[in-house]
């Protein structure tokens, strides 16, 4: 057997005889490395007679990608082998529970915004946005609420120092009924949107906190009338609640933007001591809550906004997203919701198994 044949033999058993990725590593290194015997006899090559280097040569490039081959074959087995055996020990129970310990919740106002846009959205309504920086003009001039109207009184606003560049007062807008205005005066009717979003009035008890969440309701079109209001509001009420009793109250009202105006009551029954929406009022043991503040668009709203009152017409309703939410899953204090308390959050919060609740959607 040659010099070469040998060194061959040799390599190619010892690699045989590696049990771990380290070894074959060794080896690699002692062979083909910088220093290695088979780089040392590669180097010799050079100072061959070329009769030598006929002979040799091919020997010597043979034995280098023999060891090569091999080397790769070996890391591929030993990594195939390393994977059947995790396979054979490591098993994946798809059916455990998962841990839920660490994990974020969705908060009940979000749950309930997602709730009603998604309600919406099967209705035709889009969803439209605007500052919680208002100016004076959009949250209540616009809206047929002069500067000397009682009603302003009546919003607890909180202003700020400085004037916009027209002039106008600044203020954190106390409704989201300026988003009407907004999206009138830049989009062509007919509209048919909502706007949920934050407000802010100044006062603060069990049931008011000076920051809080509304949801808007706007149609312009042709010939819209009270009664597309009203099958508007049942509609959204049953699918939000999810349940076909739901019982509405329409109440003659007054809001300075819209005329007529209306506000919606919901039946309620006592089931052990609880209010449950659902079932007429009336019943001895109902009762009604409010639950909207709507009514058709008042004419001087749409020529404010540049429309032409007598093109066109239509409704507008406002309601607390919050007080839904409440109302909805049982909660009776309105301050928890902005105490950031993660007790409360575990309890009232919603993991993302839970959304959506409304998979069947409006009409299902
Ligand atoms: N903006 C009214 C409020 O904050 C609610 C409302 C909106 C009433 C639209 C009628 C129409 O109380």
């Amino acid at each position: 057997m040659t010099e070469i044949a040998a060194l061959k033999a040799g390599l190619l058993a010892d690699l045989d005889g590696a049990d771990t990725p380290e070894r074959v590593e060794e080896l690699r290194v002692g062979a083909l490395g910088k220093q290695g015997v088979i780089t040392a006899l590669l180097k010799t090559l050079g100072a061959m007679t070329p009769e030598e280097r006929q002979v040799r040569g091919p020997a010597i490039h043979d034995l280098r990608q023999s060891l090569t081959d091999a080397i790769a074959a070996k890391k591929t087995a030993m990594e195939q082998a390393i994977m059947d055996a995790r396979l054979a020990t490591e098993k994946l129970d798809m059916t455990l529970p998962v841990d839920m310990a660490g994990q974020g919740s969705v908060h009940p106002v979000s749950q309930v915004m997602d709730e009603l846009a998604e309600i919406f959205a099967d209705m035709g309504f889009a969803v439209a946005t605007g500052p919680e920086v208002e100016d004076d003009w959009r949250n209540f001039t616009a809206l047929n609420i002069p500067e000397t109207h009682p009603a302003r009184a009546m919003h607890d606003t909180f202003y700020f120092p400085d004037q916009d560049a027209e002039g106008r007062a600044m203020l954190l807008r106390t409704h989201t009924s300026p988003v009407q205005v907004r999206t009138m005066t830049s989009q062509e009717p007919p509209i048919r949107i909502i706007a949920p979003g934050r407000v802010y009035r100044s006062d603060s008890d069990a049931t008011h906190t000076p920051m809080f969440h509304q949801i808007e309701g706007l149609v312009i079109d042709k010939g819209i009338h009270l009664g597309h209001l009203k099958w508007t509001l049942e509609t959204f009420l049953k699918a939000f609640f999810e349940r076909d009793d739901i019982v509405l109250r329409l109440r003659p009202s007054y809001f300075p933007f819209t005329e007529p105006s209306v506000e919606v009551d919901v039946g309620y029954t006592l089931i052990n001591g609880q209010r449950v929406i659902g079932g007429s009022g009336d019943d001895d043991n109902g009762g009604w809550l409010e639950v909207l503040g709507s009514g058709m668009v008042n004419r001087r709203v749409i020529e404010a906004c540049g429309l032409d009152p007598d093109e066109w017409q239509g409704f507008a309703f406002g309601t607390g997203v919050d007080r839904l939410a409440m109302l909805k899953y049982g909660m009776n204090d309105l301050r928890a919701f902005f105490d950031g308390d993660l007790r409360w959050l575990r309890h009232y919060g919603f993991t993302a198994l839970d959304i959506p609740t409304l998979s069947g959607g409006v009409g299902a």
